[in-house]
């Protein structure tokens, strides 16, 4: 089994990518394969909703960027931790543009897959762009896998999360319940349960 995680800040080796590499390293010990995919510092494409992904059902139409990747793996992995950092208390505007078109391009892939976003921060605005994050999860069929806090840690002055003791805590314990979930969901399936369909059939604007 494996946990694809996304980095959402232009740092490779910044505060989130230290997060989500304590939340791999815990998933590891725990049996569970990860991925850390970097965004990058360079320009991550908003979606332009051309619908271009309508007719090539498996990536976005923009390929110069790590969304398609992500896409492509995300088909054979099994969970999600979606890494960001706070700015002007909402996650980064990259991880805004690529789950955008992650989901709208290759949602089908994350389907019943569990996911969970983490947040770094120096202050404030955390539990808000976890709340930004989590929408994507719950409008995409996916069990969001909670801790012992919410799933933020503080940079110290030197721009590590270890630090906040609790911070590092409540990673660690996410990572123990991912790990959990996923063995559960595989006897699950190993037993014979299928996943929903749940076909959409009705799709209303406001008004009718
Ligand atoms: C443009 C910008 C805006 C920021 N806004 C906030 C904020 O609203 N609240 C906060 O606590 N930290 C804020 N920060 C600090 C970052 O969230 C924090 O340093 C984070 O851990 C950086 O992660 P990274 O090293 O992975 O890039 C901001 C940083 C930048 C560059």
């Amino acid at each position: 089994m494996k946990v694809l995680l996304l980095n959402g800040s232009t740092h490779a080796h910044g505060c989130t990518n230290q997060a989500l590499e304590i939340v791999a390293t815990t998933l590891n010990q725990d049996g569970i394969d990860t991925e850390i995919i970097q965004l990058g510092a360079g320009a991550i494409h908003d979606c332009i909703g051309c619908n271009g992904c309508k007719q090539d059902t498996t990536a976005c139409v923009f390929k110069d960027d790590s969304v398609n990747t992500f896409i492509a793996k995300a088909q054979n992995a099994d969970g999600f931790i979606f890494g960001s950092p706070v700015y002007y208390a909402h996650p980064s505007g990259a991880i805004l543009s690529a789950m955008d078109r992650i989901f709208y391009a290759g949602g089908q892939f994350l389907h019943h897959k569990p996911a969970a976003a983490i947040l770094t921060a120096r202050r404030a605005g955390t539990t808000a762009s976890l709340d930004v994050i989590n929408k994507y999860f719950t409008i995409n069929q996916m069990p969001i896998v909670s801790s012992t806090y919410w799933n933020q840690v503080y940079r110290d002055t030197a721009g590590t999360p270890t630090a906040d003791a609790e911070g590092t805590q409540t990673l660690t314990h996410l990572a123990h319940n991912m790990a959990w979930l996923l063995k559960c969901l595989d006897v699950g399936k190993t037993a014979g349960i299928t996943t929903p369909t749940n076909p959409k059939v009705a799709k209303t604007n406001f008004v009718k």
